[in-house]
């Protein structure tokens, strides 16, 4: 297929339809697609946007630039699902063809009010010397599946004193019979905080403050935040750039954290008794949490960090999100294992199996227990010229992932092993999902989730 060129800031026209539609097929012959993460049909995909249950089903937007995969101009596409599982294309969801959005339609999340669902998203609009005009933006969902952006948008236009331009990513949520919507932001002094703004009707928006965790320094900026009620407790995440690596934690381009205590919106305070980072492995950012059917606290993460080159830009996609995750508290730590309906839909595959190259399916769960021993366990698997390895050190309770042995490397600035520390234990629960190049790694049922993409040189044969 003859590929065309796209100025960055490019959106989708009906004239760009027939090329897509031709991409899409070409995308289809690439020998790396999942079956079970949702993944862009043409060009790149970041993070998950409006996650939703509205009419009776599971909505998720995502960032998508459907020309190329790189980060242009960015769009809002939809999925929709019955179970989390199998999706159904929905198509382009926010194009940004209006002035006040003029360098794409960023991240944002949903709300649902009188039977519509509020679709709030950052209107990403340049100024010169890389600077930018803070905008927020609101759009409207019918049952039917319609979108149409409110025509008094901006509905937040500026930022407050103190702040530079970098302000993004609005999530609101309903908290006393009031909305509130953080953002992620940017003083002048380059630190990262939480923005706060209040409304009564979701379409006015008045600055309330920034949200104090007591805890500072962690980055020059945050993207991403969240805020949901899991098993009687708070939990607030963002995704803060510019976090130094402190020991195993904080090694990838950009990181997400969790913080689980109190929050207590109106005093503009979220009392942390617990933090750490949301993911361990080398692949994942900025992800998002939400409501499912019965208020059921579920999270999706972008599979995804930074400004990766991989092995699959050459056909024409990059990226892709993790499967539906389910939240809870154990032991003060936030656990966000695999939703657990999830596991009925891979093939079993016993780990000796796997690891002595019995197996040639690319979609399977290894589902075993690890008893203790004196040394590191290591688990190799594939070849001895391209492999992934996962070392068990009982001594330690720590669980690292190497990849220095992969024959194809990509982002290696960033370290080629991670590591995270477990609560001391005589057994690992190891729950491995390869779904082709998406890889996600469960430890002891959601205590630990280690999220990597690997592209097995084999497989292209
Ligand atoms: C995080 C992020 C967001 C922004 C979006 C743009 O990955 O940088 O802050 O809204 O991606 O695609």
């Amino acid at each position: 297929m003859e590929f065309l060129n796209f100025e960055k800031y490019t959106y989708l026209e009906e004239k760009h339809k027939n090329y897509l539609k031709n991409l899409a097929d070409y995308v289809q012959s690439s020998k790396y697609l999942p079956k079970f993460h949702i993944y862009p049909q043409t060009g790149l995909m970041n993070d998950p946007n409006g996650l939703a249950y509205f009419n009776d089903e599971y909505q998720i937007f995502y960032q998508w630039f459907p020309f190329e995969a790189s980060h242009g101009m960015k769009h809002w596409a939809r999925v929709s699902s019955k179970n989390l599982i199998e999706w159904e294309w929905q198509g382009p969801a926010l194009i940004p063809d209006k002035e006040y959005e003029k360098n794409g339609c960023y991240s944002g999340n949903a709300i649902e009010k009188d039977g519509k669902l509020y679709l709030f998203y950052t209107a990403n609009y340049k100024i010169e010397n890389n600077g930018r005009i803070p905008k927020q933006a609101l759009a409207i969902m019918e049952k039917d599946g319609s979108i149409k952006k409110y025509e008094k948008n901006p509905v937040i236009d500026g930022a407050p004193e103190g702040f530079t331009g970098d302000i993004r990513d609005p999530f609101v949520f309903e908290k006393n019979g009031k909305y509130y919507m953080l953002l992620g932001g940017k003083t002048l002094k380059d630190e990262g905080k939480l923005l706060i703004y209040k409304s009564e009707n979701l379409l006015e928006w008045s600055y309330f403050g920034t949200l104090d965790t007591g805890i500072e320094n962690i980055g020059y900026m945050y993207e991403c935040p969240g805020y949901i009620e899991v098993d009687g407790k708070d939990v607030l995440i963002f995704s803060p750039m510019g976090l130094k690596p402190q020991e195993d934690r904080y090694h990838n381009q950009f990181s997400s954290l969790y913080m689980i205590g109190k929050l207590d919106i109106e005093n503009k305070k979220f009392n942390v008794e617990f933090m750490d980072e949301i993911d361990c492995g080398f692949d994942f950012y900025a992800p998002q949490v939400f409501y499912g059917k019965n208020k059921k606290p579920l999270m999706f993460g972008w599979f995804g960090c930074g400004e990766q080159v991989l092995p699959t830009d050459k056909e024409m996609w990059r990226h892709g999100l993790t499967m539906a995750r389910e939240l809870h508290i154990k032991n003060g730590k936030l656990y966000t294992n695999p939703i657990k309906e999830i596991d009925e839909k891979y093939k079993k595959e016993n780990l000796l199996e796997v690891l002595n190259h019995k197996i040639k399916n690319k979609y399977y769960l290894i589902d075993e227990i690890i008893e203790k021993q004196e040394k590191p366990v290591i688990l190799q698997f594939g070849a001895e010229d391209d492999n992934l390895k996962l070392i068990i050190d009982f001594k330690e309770s720590k669980i690292t992932l190497d990849r220095n042995g992969l024959a194809q490397k990509f982002d290696t600035e960033y370290g080629l092993t991670r590591s995270c520390s477990i609560e001391k234990t005589d057994r690992v629960h190891l729950k491995i999902y390869v779904d082709n190049s998406f890889i996600e790694i469960c430890i002891n049922d959601g205590e630990r989730m280690m999220s990597s993409r690997i592209f097995f040189k084999q497989e292209e044969k």
